[in-house]
């Protein structure tokens, strides 16, 4: 339970200067001393230069094996080993609180707050194991079956043309990203929460500071900023959940809020499933749609190709997701002793698995590099990861992203790059905060 507001007052800021110490102050100071060492996980985590183009640095782990040891346990590039981890019973996304040093525990305890939780907190079901991870699963997964992600077709559509159209009235450079490529999915899963449409400005930018909290070793200032923004959403949900109590729609959250008592969520659980459907439903998709723009523009016979033939959009965003995937790492730990790629990996043992290098995983992809949206094995990718925790919203995200891209192709077949493109400074999610781009 929180405390009370006139006690938790004084509190916070001792809470948050806790909460950030044990989860980014200490990771960072841990981060720098491994990158001094070398250590290639912790120059993904630090170095600016490896966040632009990680790609160098996936080929030089490959090239030391499939299973290789980092200051962060152990980490895979190889797509067989990837596959086998995320799919394995020996391995889980939680970690056991009890075997942590006791001033952790503490420090853990002391600054923990529903109000300034993240989605990679517990329980959010990214970060918990069966059997809770098994209910908030079945919970939400009616919501997202491929017949209930057809039906959002038409107003996916919809959305897509009037963004457009906004558009169309617009005449010189344009940042995509802000115009387009961010509002599609928001106003998407918005629909999809019953959340006002007239809030996405809000949430765009909770999302965007809150997007931080991924990254191990914030900053501080980041992570205060970040967490205020958490607050905000927490905020907000706490407002939606009431109104949905008082006047259902047909919507998913409407359900979640209604449920007997027998299946009802707590608040807590509440919070953290909504709040990860919501930041996962448009901080990652706002990701796919900017990067295969970039791509095509890269790319402009490939892209030209589309214009030509709109049927190859479901291959072009297959192969945009393996190439620069808007994921690229998780991670799991193992809870059993188990042998991976000829190794034992003992209980605890992390396993950051490098969603973006397995998906240039020669063994699996010919000639992984050059991007070719005619590649017939690109959704062999990992994007979406795999096993229990595979993206719920992985056919959503691809209907957005076809519905989007060929849209804004069929408008603007001659939109071209104009300026920089500015990327976000994250490492767990890639993908562009800035794209500036000539519409004619
Ligand atoms: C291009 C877009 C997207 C990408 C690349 C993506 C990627 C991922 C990945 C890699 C995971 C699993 C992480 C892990 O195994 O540790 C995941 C999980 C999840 N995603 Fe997505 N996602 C996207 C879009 C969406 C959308 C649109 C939604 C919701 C509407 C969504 C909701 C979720 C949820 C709820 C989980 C947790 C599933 C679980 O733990 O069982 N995602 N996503």
């Amino acid at each position: 339970m929180d405390s009370a507001p006139a006690r938790a007052l004084p509190l916070r800021p001792a809470r948050t200067v806790v909460r950030w110490g044990v989860r980014h102050g200490l990771p960072a100071a841990y981060l720098r001393r491994s990158v001094r060492a070398g250590d290639p996980v912790a120059r993904f985590l630090r170095d600016r230069a490896v966040r632009d183009d990680p790609f160098p640095l996936y080929e030089e782990l490959r090239a030391r094996g499939p299973l290789v040891p980092s200051s962060l346990g152990l980490a895979t590039t190889s797509h067989a080993v990837a596959r086998e981890v995320l799919r394995s019973e020996s391995f889980g996304v939680g970690w056991d609180r009890s075997a942590a040093p006791g001033w952790v525990r503490w420090a853990l305890a002391f600054g923990d707050d529903l109000d300034a939780s993240g989605v990679a907190e517990p329980p959010s079901m990214l970060v918990v194991d069966p059997p809770d991870h098994t209910r908030f699963r079945r919970l939400v997964n009616r919501a997202f079956t491929p017949r209930a992600t057809a039906q959002f077709e038409p107003s996916i559509q919809g959305t897509a043309d009037r963004l457009l159209d906004k558009l169309e009235r617009r005449t010189g450079e344009v940042d995509l990203v802000g115009t387009y490529a961010a509002q599609l999915p928001v106003l998407v899963i918005a629909e999809l929460l019953g959340v006002p449409t007239g809030r996405r400005e809000d949430f765009l930018r909770w999302g965007a500071a809150a997007a931080a909290t991924l990254d191990p070793g914030l900053p501080f200032r980041r992570y205060v900023a970040a967490e205020r923004a958490l607050r905000a959403m927490h905020a907000f949900l706490r407002q939606h959940f009431a109104r949905l109590r008082r006047e259902p729609g047909e919507d998913l959250v409407s359900r979640l809020v209604g449920l007997p008592e027998d299946e009802a969520l707590t608040e807590r659980e509440l919070h953290a499933t909504v709040m990860l459907l919501l930041g996962a439903g448009f901080e990652t998709t706002v990701n796919l749609l900017g990067n295969a723009v970039v791509l095509l523009d890269a790319h402009r016979d490939q892209w030209k190709a589309l214009v030509a033939d709109p049927s190859g959009w479901t291959g072009a965003v297959e192969e945009v997701l393996r190439h620069d995937s808007p994921v690229q790492l998780t991670g799991r730990t193992a809870t059993a002793a188990v042998p991976v790629a000829g190794r034992e990996v003992h209980p605890g043992t992390r396993v950051t698995v490098l969603l973006g290098a397995a998906n240039r995983d020669p063994e699996v992809f010919p000639d992984p590099a050059r991007f070719d949206i005619t590649r017939a094995d690109a959704r062999e990718h990992l994007a979406f990861s795999a096993g229990i925790h595979y993206c719920v919203g992985a056919g959503l995200a691809r209907l957005e992203a076809v519905i989007g891209l060929r849209s804004l192709a069929e408008r603007f077949p001659d939109l071209r790059v104009s300026g920089a493109p500015v990327r976000r400074d994250l490492r767990t999610l890639r993908g562009f905060e800035h794209l500036p781009v000539r519409l004619r």
